[in-house]
């Protein structure tokens, strides 16, 4: 089933939607909550916002890969297999006239925190950020559509501070403010999992356009609309959109920021300046709070299996990969069938050459359950030799919200090499699989559910 929209798809998920009518504060309550779900916990709907009667917030939406696999129409063990065949083909955007992000519009003088329900997560954040903004923009120079997750902080009228690190955003605006003019952007929020999941795509500068993607992720097109104010062609049938320029030349102190790699992060980043801001008339608006499950799993499909197509167009026998959990895509486990030590070379540098995020990776054998941590620990246990297996890049780009770069854009990588030798010694232990069949089948019998 194709989900026109957020709250389509909330209305199919049934109990895997917690509705909490208990009044929740959008600072530090409606975080505190969505730290205690648990991995793979059901969608968070708050429908008593304490602030903003009316309104609605969605959290924890694609924590789960269930979730995430309903939402892109197909089965948990097809995921990977459907994102990658899907996004290598792109369905384009469509115009249209219906556009019930426009129900209500708000321009001159904004306070956007009075006006919508943004988080304030963390004990020592500077104030409230939206964190499942998705921001559009085209490149001045060419006109390339660009869109991807900026936080953004809230710091009075009509003012934002946005983290641009990252391209294609970072070298659009670069390419604004070299002629001294402002970069037009808006920002969606409520939007469906498809179009959050194709916007934090590493689909590089040569990439394909992610509104593309984004529509054959959903099946369907993305029904697009013109911006207000500005030059931006923004989601319909987004709940909300903020409208604004970021100003050439003007950089202001942003943050501190509980950021996705469990610390704060502060930077002196550029200024928005907010020119209008559209909504639904009951519109529910979009959380994601830092260092949980609901950023693993966005990053499992964006940045893991997308790297995973991209690794293998360049090597045969990747069996599977996997981004650790709350490590913010820094560390990654790679499984290899029938592994020659020269192909785990290989593999290693072609990850770090791909995909600057990630610092540490392992490589193992398609014997390993690569997203059990147990069978990891082991396989570096028994396989993996540190003065022989381990290889260490110098010098190499760090990733900007990595506190143990030091702030100096230099760091290392390193890739360890837990693939088994040749001999029968590293032949895993098995039981027989009768007597494990027979075994699963008593014990559930019994109620007891196998870990
Ligand atoms: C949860 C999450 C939050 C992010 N926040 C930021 C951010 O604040 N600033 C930034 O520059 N990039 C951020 N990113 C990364 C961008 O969205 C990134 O630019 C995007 O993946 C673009 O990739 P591309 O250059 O391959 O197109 C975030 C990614 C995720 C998954």
């Amino acid at each position: 089933m194709t989900y026109p929209d957020l709250r389509g798809f909330l209305a199919d998920l049934g109990n895997d939607l917690l509705k909490v009518s208990q009044p929740f504060a959008p600072k530090h309550e409606m975080a505190a909550l969505l730290r205690e779900m648990p991995a793979n916990g059901p969608a968070v709907l708050f429908v008593n916002v304490a602030g903003h009667p009316g309104a609605r917030v969605v959290g924890n939406l694609v924590a789960s890969r269930r979730r995430v696999a309903k939402a892109l129409d197909t089965t948990e063990a097809e995921l990977n297999a459907t994102y990658l065949q899907r996004t290598r083909q792109g369905i384009a955007p469509r115009q249209c006239d219906d556009a019930p992000v426009k129900e209500v519009r708000h321009t001159g003088s904004l306070d956007i925190a009075g006006l919508l329900p943004v988080l304030t997560h963390y004990a020592g954040d500077g104030g409230p950020f939206i964190t499942t903004g998705v921001v559009l923009c085209s490149d001045p120079a060419t006109g390339r559509r660009g869109m991807g997750i900026h936080r953004m902080m809230v710091k009075g009228d009509n003012r934002m501070g946005i983290l641009l690190a990252n391209p294609p955003l970072s070298a659009f605006h670069a390419n604004a403010e070299a002629n001294g003019k402002p970069l037009d952007i808006a920002v969606a929020l409520g939007v469906e999992p498809a179009l959050l999941i194709a916007a934090v795509v590493k689909a590089g500068p040569q990439g394909p356009d992610k509104m593309d993607m984004a529509g054959a992720l959903r099946g369907a097109p993305v029904d697009l609309v013109r911006a207000e104010t500005v030059a931006v062609d923004v989601p319909a049938r987004a709940e909300i959109i903020i409208e604004g320029r970021v100003l050439p030349g003007v950089r202001e102190a942003e943050g501190p920021f509980g950021e996705n790699t469990g610390y704060y992060f502060s930077n002196i980043s550029p200024v928005v300046e907010v020119t209008a801001v559209t909504h639904r008339r009951d519109f529910i608006y979009g959380a994601l709070c830092p260092w949980t499950s609901d950023v693993d799993s966005l990053l499992s499909l964006a940045a893991g299996t997308e790297l995973l197509g991209q690794l293998r167009t360049q090597m045969a026998g990747i069996a599977d990969l996997d981004l650790t959990t709350g490590t913010c895509g820094f560390t990654a486990v790679i499984a290899l069938s029938k592994a020659k030590p020269t192909d785990v070379r290989r593999l290693i540098h072609l990850v770090f050459g791909m995909d600057k995020r990630v610092k540490l990776v392992t490589v193992v054998d398609d014997d390993v359950d690569i997203r059990n941590p147990r069978e990891i620990s082991w396989a570096l246990a028994t396989r993996f030799q540190p003065d022989r297996d381990t290889v260490i890049l110098c010098g190499m780009e760090g990733y900007v919200i990595d506190p143990s770069c030091g702030g100096g854009g230099f760091g290392s990588r390193m890739g360890m090499d837990a693939t088994r030798g040749s001999g029968p010694e590293f032949d895993k232990i098995t039981i027989p699989a009768a007597a494990a069949a027979k075994a699963k089948a008593v014990l559930a019998e019994l109620g007891f559910v196998a870990g």
